[in-house]
């Protein structure tokens, strides 16, 4: 909803970075509110990896490696990488298959790497792990992610030591001590009972040993491989389970201290100003990124076949993504995103993006009307033993 008196050019605020994990020995001052998702060496090839590495630098925005492991691919450009420890632990398992807290330790000697995110479940197959095809476990994807070469390559439904909200936090805390560095999950929302139960055991432990940020990943999430039953009706969507979390962390007084970050089809800067104006503190884009480096949606991910060379490791086919030209259109995108995001919150009349609230957004009735946000999700009080707790905007 635009205002009578939008915001002058030179009242504008500057995007301002945001502290995530202010407990952790190296907390992340992460620049930007728009970042690369979560893909996977191996679900991308090379030349796309660097491509969206190069990308991000250019645009001072993160990237996220998703589960397959760290690939010199993603250190190539310089940017801020996030690291995603999937439920196969790709990158970070010893012999067994379990969790190794010296190969976490490498990777979090890496200055690149600022966050690390335990990926619970991801929009496209909540419930199911991650499948790579055979076909795309080079000897190189097999070494980074220490499984056998050319075999199909599936994670578990879960992390096997992580049942209940107990254990999810034991792990968070694990990995901050082991890493230093501020550790969230990425979670596709369906019930949602367990987010209080959750608080409740944060506050029982203290609030450091809250999770640095939640990643909530809308149920028509995309990826390389998914089955079918799924696809597109398992898990909340970003518009119903964004305002939902975002009000249970409030309710909790844990609002301040459990950053946000939300996926899902939040491709064009109305969609990425619509979650800052839902709660949102960081939006992730998979898609968007993807269509930057030129994905035609050839629906061929999983194959290895893919004819812009994003998602295949045929040299051939790669010939095509030319890794510098291409991530001169990820900052593009990027940056693009976050002007336009901007100018949507002048024309709200609020100064930099990360003010815009509920009251800013309609909700579409099926009846042709629509209804304000902050009535259908009117902002839950902030209880004042829990008021926030660091200095973030
Ligand atoms: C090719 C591809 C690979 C993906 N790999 C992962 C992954 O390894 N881990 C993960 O959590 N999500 C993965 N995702 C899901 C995205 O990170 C994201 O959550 C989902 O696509 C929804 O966002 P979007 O609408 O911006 O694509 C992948 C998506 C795509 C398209």
């Amino acid at each position: 909803m635009n205002c009578p008196f939008p915001t002058l050019d030179e009242d504008a605020q500057e995007v301002q970075p945001l502290l995530v994990g202010p407990y952790c020995r190296t907390p992340y001052s992460a620049p930007s509110f728009f970042n690369i998702s979560a893909m996977s060496y191996g679900a991308l090839s090379a030349p796309a990896v660097r491509a969206l590495s190069k990308g991000a630098k250019l645009a001072g925005c993160w990237m996220n490696t998703g589960e397959g492991g760290l690939s010199p691919h993603h250190l190539e450009g310089g940017a801020d990488v996030v690291f995603q420890i999937g439920t196969a632990k790709y990158g970070v398992r010893d012999e067994a298959g379990d969790l190794s807290d010296t190969k976490l330790k490498e990777v979090a000697a890496h200055e690149q790497v600022r966050m690390f995110e335990l990926k619970m479940s991801q929009g496209a197959k909540p419930g199911k792990g991650g499948i790579l095809p055979g076909a795309k476990v080079t000897p190189e994807i097999a070494a980074i992610r220490g499984i056998p070469e050319g075999q199909d390559s599936i994670s578990p439904n879960r992390h096997p030591e992580v049942n209940d909200a107990a254990s999810l936090l034991d792990m968070i805390n694990h990995v901050r001590d082991v890493t230093g560095k501020p550790v969230g999950f990425k979670a596709v929302v369906g019930s949602y009972g367990w987010l209080s139960t959750l608080a409740q055991e944060i506050h029982r432990r203290g609030i450091e040993s809250a999770p640095d940020f939640i990643t909530i990943d809308s149920g028509d999430g995309g990826t390389g491989a998914a089955p079918m039953p799924l696809m597109d009706n398992v898990g909340l969507v970003i518009k119903e389970s964004l305002p939902l979390v975002v009000d249970i962390l409030t309710e909790h007084g844990l609002r301040d201290r459990i950053k946000v970050i939300a996926s899902g089809k939040l491709v064009t800067p109305s969609e990425v100003a619509w979650a800052l104006a839902a709660g949102a503190d960081f939006i992730n884009s998979a898609r968007g990124f993807m269509f930057s480096l030129g994905c035609i949606q050839a629906l061929k991910c999983n194959k290895n076949t893919c004819p812009t060379g994003i998602t295949t490791h045929n040299k051939r086919l790669q010939k095509g993504l030319n890794p510098e030209r291409k991530s001169v259109k990820v900052a593009n995108f990027c940056k693009n995103v976050i002007h336009e995001v901007e100018v949507i919150s002048h024309s709200c009349g609020v100064g930099r993006p990360r003010l815009l609230e509920r009251k800013h957004v309609r909700i579409m009735q099926s009846n042709g009307t629509s209804v304000a946000m902050d009535e259908r999700y009117p902002y839950k009080e902030i209880l004042p033993e829990y008021l926030p707790l660091t200095a973030g905007e």
